[in-house]
């Protein structure tokens, strides 16, 4: 071909990328590797390898190691022994060691690029400008915390040993987002890659111990599904953090349950890219070839459903369909293509059979006309235009190079359309109204909201779900407390079991003097003091036996309403802070008003001495005076991404959240739990205590003076483990707290996977509700919020 030709056609000549240094690394390995532990590379137990593939041309790229149970063991093991000394290396020794990661990426970031290139299929304009540059700046991002570790988080401790499984769309990124907050806060890892892009996470290993990573603080073990399987399940790991599809992220769920593992899951999406119709609309088209069309569509945090306002509709899809025209699909080396090749034919027949139901249930189908390869798994930039909001392409993540576009008319319609998901990964709103866009991103149920941009991503901003797209934060400061636990937490004992009373003697202490008038508690829900559905109510005794009233006995049905009435009060999410405050010290006034009733009811329901009885009354009112006072001051961050803008890391209520509490301070155990979620404005369905419920329901008089609206605190008394285990199986409740005994902790994670609600839960160990450090404050209202990062670049 003449310059000529290219003169007049403009065509884009071939522009390969070299890879002769990422194929000489592959031979001197003989294309076949072992697992990384220790500090080097050793053969597998079970002398088995698989072969991994290069999409863009079908052939094998090299063979990995198969790991099973003993490789497993032989890693945590390794994991386990370089723990305490990495820990006690300190934040500065730590931070030299990221820092040395950073800098090995840096000069090494041209391998890195090609490799992952041709193991995953992606451009390498993309590793190259991207994966690469990042990964190094999350070791260096993180190389500052360990420096700084001992004075901003010097009340927590390192986890331990981290299991990490990471999927195949950004091999050495997530690799990156993983190990280096889990490295920098004093934990070692053993990390198992996805089975289709195994091979960056192994050279990174091989040239961090090149680098001087002491062996045994990062392990690499390679496999499939079951090895990811046995390192869930290998009883040496303390925490599980997990990047891939809702549906394994499920799977880990159930089977950590109830084994004290900490855990975290980034999962799958399907966000919305809302455009209105003031918005740049050729910026908007951009923003839409990078949502969709970056990385093969192969993102979890993809702008797969494009919500267009009716009105710049047609506009919109000319422009966009004249940019598809434009993009080129071919070989991942290419330096001017701009997508490559889907990671594998497995993929690549799931986006296909997608497309065609998508067109089955009525959508137009675009694809860009580019040519493509003819060999490798590659798929165009694809449009289905006019796509029901329950059609089957825009309900399930493709995970592929396919956009779903839909109108509305209203911004209300679009924030009911963009939340119409089970997931809540990310969103993208394009306006040039200022008002408009900071009125809808708080809106939008997702961790991470992008004002006129998309795909954004930094290490001091963090990034997760709400809802099904998972839970913790990876990134910024909220990322680091994913991989610390609160000394304050450590070494808590088994809660002791205090068999419970016998009735006392029918007759004892009665007399003929005027008795009491007769009273059972009811339940309290919506505002409301209501019978319980199944018109039960238990005995509540003293530990002598003596009968001291009676309490509801709440049921299944008990717990739906409970959680209708907190569902409808979602104005309270929207109560401004100083409101929030004002309600809490109302509360506290007025059971102080009321302290002495309150004194004696904790007294004959626990036994303990009228002094005590009174030091838990006032515990709790000061606990409810904290409350008023964090509630305007439990704020979010502003980031400072390099870029120009900022991302703002709000503070958001979870939402409806299901609370079980303990039985030891029947009044400050209730309190402590309650006031930290209705402070950050969730809404709480509370079982109080199952031995001592009275305290609680007294409560509800409380809350009745002091302008707590209807539904926004329920109580519902009963056999509290069976009644958590309801609010855990129930998908309209967004976190689960659970105070009382290991099965029910156990039950609350295992059952929670439904809707995958956040859980707190305290297995069974005792909580000291007088110490203010361990029982008060930031060590909970942590898990009383999620954070949603809001970017907001400033112009180009
Ligand atoms: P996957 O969730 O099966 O794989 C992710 C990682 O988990 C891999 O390392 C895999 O070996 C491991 N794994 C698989 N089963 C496991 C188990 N039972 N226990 C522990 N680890 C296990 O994802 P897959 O099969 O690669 O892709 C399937 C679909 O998942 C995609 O089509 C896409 O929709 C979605 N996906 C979403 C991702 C995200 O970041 N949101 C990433 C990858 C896939």
């Amino acid at each position: 071909m003449s310059i000529a030709h290219y003169f007049e056609t403009m065509d884009y000549g071939p522009a390969p990328e070299a890879d002769g240094e990422a194929r000489a690394w592959l031979k001197r390995h003989d294309a076949t590797f072992g697992h990384f532990i220790a500090g080097k590379f050793v053969a597998p137990a079970s002398g088995k390898h698989l072969a991994t593939i290069e999409p863009a041309t079908g052939k094998t790229l090299a063979k990995i190691a198969q790991g099973i149970a003993a490789d497993v063991e032989a890693a945590v093991g390794a994991a386990r022994s370089a723990q305490s000394s990495w820990a006690k290396l300190g934040g500065h020794g730590r931070a030299r060691h990221l820092y040395a990661l950073a800098r090995m990426l840096q000069r090494h970031a041209r391998l890195f690029s090609v490799l992952e290139a041709i193991d995953n299929g992606k451009p390498i304009r993309e590793t190259r400008d991207l994966d690469v540059p990042l990964a190094a700046r999350h070791f260096l991002y993180h190389a500052g915390w360990a420096q700084l570790q001992d004075r901003e988080f010097a009340d927590h401790v390192p986890v331990g040993v981290i299991g990490q499984i990471i999927p195949w769309n950004f091999p050495l990124l997530m690799l990156a987002w993983k190990i280096a907050p889990a490295l920098a806060t004093g934990n070692t890892v053993v990390l198992k890659p996805a089975e289709f892009t195994s091979l960056t996470a192994l050279l990174f290993a091989e040239l961090a111990a090149e680098a001087g990573l002491p062996p045994g603080v990062l392990n690499v073990v390679t496999g499939d599904g079951a090895t990811g399987a046995l390192l869930v399940e290998n009883p040496g790991v303390d925490k599980i953090a997990f990047t891939g599809s809702t549906e394994v992220g499920r799977l880990i769920r159930q089977s950590t349950a109830g084994s004290g593992k900490s855990l975290t899951l980034e999962l799958g999406g399907k966000s919305p890219f809302i455009v209105f119709d003031d918005a740049d609309i050729d910026g908007a088209v951009e923003g839409v070839v990078d949502a969709i069309w970056f990385n093969q569509g192969q993102v979890c945090c993809a702008g797969s459903r494009l919500l267009l306002q009716e009105g710049i509709a047609e506009t919109f899809r000319k422009r966009l369909i004249r940019r598809m025209e434009t993009l080129r699909v071919g070989p991942p080396l290419d330096k001017a293509i701009d997508m490559g090749a889907v990671v594998a034919p497995v993929q690549l027949e799931r986006i296909k059979a997608l497309v065609e139901t998508g067109v089955k249930e009525g959508a137009e189908k675009y694809q860009a006309p580019g040519p493509i390869p003819a060999e490798g798994c590659f798929y165009p930039p694809t449009l289905l235009w006019n796509v029901h909001p329950s059609s089957t392409v825009a309900i399930e993540e493709i995970f592929g190079p396919v956009l779903v576009a839909m109108t509305f008319r209203t911004p209300d319609e679009a924030v009911m359309l963009a939340n119409n998901t089970r997931y809540g990964l990310a969103a993208s709103v394009w306006s040039e109204t200022i008002g408009l866009a900071l009125d809808i991103a708080p809106k939008l149920q997702a961790g991470v909201v992008w004002v006129n941009a998309t795909n954004l991503f930094d290490a001091c901003v963090g990034f997760g779900g709400y809802r099904e797209s998972g839970f913790g934060r990876e990134g910024g400061r909220e990322g680091l407390y994913e991989y610390l636990k609160p000394k304050a937490w450590s070494g808590r004992k088994a809660r002791a079991k205090v068999p419970p009373p016998s009735p006392a003697a029918s007759n004892d202490g009665a007399g003929f003097g005027t008795p009491s008038i007769d009273r059972t508690a009811k339940l309290f829900v919506g505002g409301k003091q209501v019978r319980p559905d199944g018109n039960y109510s238990r005995a509540v005794l003293s530990p002598k036996g003596k009968h001291l009233g009676e309490a509801g006995e709440g049921n299944r049905k008990d717990i739906r309403n409970a959680v209708a009435a907190a569902r409808s009060a979602e104005g309270w999410a929207r109560a401004t802070t100083h409101n929030r405050a004002q309600i809490l010290y109302y509360l506290a006034e007025n059971l102080s008003a009321r302290g002495d009733e309150f004194a004696r009811r904790v007294g004959d329901m626990t036994g303990v001495s009228p002094a005590k009885a009174r030091a838990e009354v006032e515990a709790s009112i000061e606990r409810l005076f904290s409350y008023g006072a964090w509630a305007d001051k439990y704020e979010g961050t502003i980031h400072a991404p390099p870029l120009r803008g900022v991302a703002l890391a709000m503070h958001e209520p979870i939402g409806v959240v299901g609370v079980a509490c303990p039985d030891e301070a029947p009044l400050l155990g209730f309190i402590s739990l309650v006031a930290p979620l209705i402070a950050m404005g969730n809404r709480v369905v509370a079982v109080p205590s199952e031995r001592h419920p009275l305290a609680a329901t007294d409560f509800y008089q409380v809350l009745e003076t002091s302008d707590v609206p209807a539904g926004v605190v329920n109580i519902v008394t009963g056999e509290r483990d069976a009644l958590a285990k309801v609010l855990a199986e129930h998908d309209d409740v967004d976190a689960l707290w659970v105070f009382g005994s290991q099965e029910a902790s156990t039950a609350a994670e295992r059952l929670s996977i439904g809707n995958l609600k956040r859980t707190l839960v305290d297995h069974g160990l005792a909580l000291d509700w007088y110490d203010r450090v361990a029982s008060e404050g930031p060590i909970l209202l942590r898990h009383a919020v999620q954070v949603k990062n809001i970017w907001i670049p400033y112009g180009d």
